[in-house]
């Protein structure tokens, strides 16, 4: 059985500090991933905390399958186990006395299951994570990314309603990171289970939510579909922390519609989206991708010439350093061929739908 998980003005303050979770409302559907994204200390454990239980919010309402299972308005608060959740974790919470099987089988236990049953039900969710084969080995024995795995099939083997995963890649080097990334997502799908995880890492987010939600400060800012978060997102900050790290201050000149003409002084002026209701006069950022500044190319609108500052060629891409009008940007060519030479003058073309417009609040929203 998977469940709706649905949070609903959820607040959690500790005892000393601002608010760790500040008014956060979303829902899982049942079946979907859903990927908090945020930087350390904007409150994704403790979000995940309270869901399974383990944390007593302040108030605000969860529910799991349409049961509540927290609300401090009107007292209730059902214990984590009673809430049939499965949670994995950064470290790789397994016993290393045991073999794998045992690891696995072990929160049958407690079920009511005969042993002839529980087995083939462990070595189906071994099967699923790829570790059949390792069933009688002992854990120690085992790579970090198939320890994971094993906290992976232990979490799932009775299939709980939900899954809630904290940065489970993290303490895995680069190269198995990527691999149980993928597998991941293909995992959690043939399950169908409903699942809540939690990273800073914005490539795992686009690789494995259904949809993203980019948090700070205890705030959730946007939730949207990956297509959304990294193509209209819905603020400097969310822009910023998916990758849209350039940014250009101006003044809003001229509304049309969704567009908008900015001005940056010295007669500089180009076409942007406006991200942002945003009304003629107004002070303005303007945030942009790496690789969405076409170098060496004129097109109409939005072009102008650069100088390029700094090149740093990586193999298969070049990320140049170029002075616009006064701006450091830098900028990503996709290639083998590094075109462009330190200190030499060049046309860019910045796509009106790249340029995103915010209201200016004050100094660069990311930290
Ligand atoms: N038990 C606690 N007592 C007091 N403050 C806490 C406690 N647990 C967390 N906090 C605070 O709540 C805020 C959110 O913490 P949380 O662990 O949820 O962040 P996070 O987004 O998971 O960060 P990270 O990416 O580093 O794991 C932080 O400011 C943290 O210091
Ligand atoms: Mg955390």
């Amino acid at each position: 059985m998977t469940a709706t998980l649905e949070v609903t003005d959820l607040r959690k303050q500790f005892a000393i500090g601002r608010p760790a979770i500040d008014g956060v409302s979303f829902v899982v559907p049942a079946g979907e991933i859903v990927v908090l994204l945020g930087p350390s200390g904007c409150g994704k454990t403790t979000i995940l905390r309270c869901v399974a239980g383990l944390e007593h919010p302040t108030s605000g309402d969860i529910s799991i399958a349409g049961r509540v299972v927290s609300s401090p308005k009107r007292g209730i608060l059902v214990p984590p186990r009673s809430r049939d959740l499965g949670m994995v974790f950064q470290s790789y919470a397994v016993w290393p006395h045991m073999t794998v099987r045992q690891n696995v089988i072990y929160p049958l236990k407690h079920r009511k299951f005969t042993r002839a049953e529980a087995n083939r039900k462990v070595d189906e969710v071994l099967e699923l994570v790829g570790l059949l084969e390792y069933a009688e080995r002992s854990v120690v024995a085992l790579s970090g990314g198939q320890m994971q795995r094993v906290a992976l099939a232990r979490s799932i083997v009775y299939r709980p309603q939900l899954l809630l995963l904290d940065e489970p890649l993290s303490n895995l080097d680069a190269k198995l990171r990527l691999r149980l990334r993928d597998d991941l997502r293909v995992i959690l799908k043939q399950t169908g289970m409903t699942a809540l995880y939690v990273t800073h890492d914005q490539a795992e987010a686009v690789v494995l939510g259904d949809r993203i939600g980019v948090m700070r400060d205890g705030k959730l800012l946007q939730i949207g579909t990956p297509d959304q978060i990294y193509n209209r997102p819905a603020d400097l900050f969310v822009a910023n922390f998916t990758g849209a790290t350039n940014e250009l201050a101006g003044t809003l000149v001229e509304r049309n519609g969704e567009f908008g003409v900015v001005d940056f002084g010295g007669g500089q002026r180009a076409q942007a989206a406006l991200l942002h209701p945003l009304t003629s006069g107004e002070k303005v950022r303007i945030a942009l991708r790496p690789e969405n500044i076409a170098i060496g190319k004129e097109d109409g609108a939005n072009s102008f010439t650069a100088r390029v500052v700094d090149r740093r060629y990586q193999g298969t891409q070049t990320v140049y350093d170029i002075d616009l009008f006064g701006h450091r940007l830098e900028v990503l060519e996709l290639g083998t061929a590094a075109r462009h030479q330190v200190g030499a003058q060049t046309p860019i073309c910045l796509p009106r739908d790249a340029c995103w417009a915010y209201r200016d609040s004050g100094p660069s929203s990311y930290d």
